[in-house]
């Protein structure tokens, strides 16, 4: 059982490292073999929106980013964790995020390999709405997140001092080296997709805004449970890839067919601006 840790903190020995290092040490004790990456050790540049990974199927930035999917692909689970920056998950996981559109490169599938998530948070209230792009970003990596675990961590090192939150760290590492169940239960209010506790409200139902899961209204009111209602949800690979062809690869077909009339449009756009 091969487990790669990453920490999306640029903080050393931040929070999310330690709650990585504590799920990787205990695996490595239970018989794993672990590897443990902080982000920021990777050059990740910023997505310039080009689309050439949809069309071309390879991002054209030069860096590290298919070392990184590499790694990914070879391991058989991973430890995700990430602390909660203005009610997201922080920038370094979000740029990370948005250069997975080129997962259309990597084969589908990959969801039953599991990963755990770690979202750091330093109070509940202001949990906000990271955890379910913590989550997107495990399964666009190829990973199934079999658990998601809140840890509240306010000041450096915090999280090294809660009995509770090492317990559950430890035990977390022992399962995913045994390949047994995780030991925090899903909850089950929150949705079965991405892990979201948040919802837009549509009577009869609710939806999450993240990857599109309906469940019953009333019975998330009445008894605070997610019911499916008949849902299409948008989450992993098969998803994307399903997305890039259906949506995303005809709009250069349609770009392509009104060139000539876009780009004189820009030029007029580009003469005007250059007057303003
Ligand atoms: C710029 C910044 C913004 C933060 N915003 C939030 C927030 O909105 N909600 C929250 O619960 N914690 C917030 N925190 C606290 C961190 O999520 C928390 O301390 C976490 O444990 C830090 O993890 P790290 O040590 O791995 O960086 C913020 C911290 C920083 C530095």
């Amino acid at each position: 059982m091969r487990i790669l840790g990453i920490s999306a903190s640029r903080r050393k020995w931040g929070n999310s490292e330690c709650s990585t290092r504590m799920i990787l040490s205990s695996a490595a004790a239970h018989g794993a073999e672990t590897e443990f990456h902080r982000l920021d050790e990777f050059d990740l540049q910023h997505c310039t929106g080009c689309l050439r990974c949809v069309y071309k199927g390879r991002c054209p930035l030069d860096d590290d980013l298919y070392a990184l999917l590499d790694l990914c692909e070879g391991a058989d689970a991973l430890v995700l964790a990430a602390p909660v920056y203005f009610l997201c998950m922080n920038s370094t996981l979000v740029a990370l995020m948005d250069r997975l559109l080129t997962t259309d490169a990597l084969p589908v599938g990959g969801g039953e390999r599991r990963a755990v998530t770690v979202n750091l948070l330093g109070k509940r209230e202001w949990r906000g709405v990271g955890r379910s792009y913590l989550n997107m970003t495990a399964w666009l990596l190829g990973f199934g997140v079999g658990q998601c675990l809140d840890v509240v961590a306010e000041g450096p090192g915090d999280v090294l001092m809660h009995g509770v939150n090492c317990e559950r760290l430890e035990k977390t590492g022992a399962a995913l080296a045994a390949g047994t169940e995780l030991p925090v239960a899903r909850d089950p209010g929150l949705c079965p997709g991405c892990m979201s506790d948040f919802f837009r409200i549509e009577p009869p139902v609710i939806v999450c805004p993240v990857c599109g899961y309906r469940g019953d209204l009333g019975a998330y009111v009445e008894r605070g449970v997610f019911e499916d209602a008949g849902s299409k949800p948008r989450i992993g690979r098969e998803w994307l890839k399903w997305h890039i062809d259906d949506w995303l690869r005809p709009s250069a077909t349609r770009y392509m067919k009104r060139r000539r009339e876009v780009l004189r449009r820009m030029r007029d756009l580009k003469n005007a601006s250059a007057h303003a």
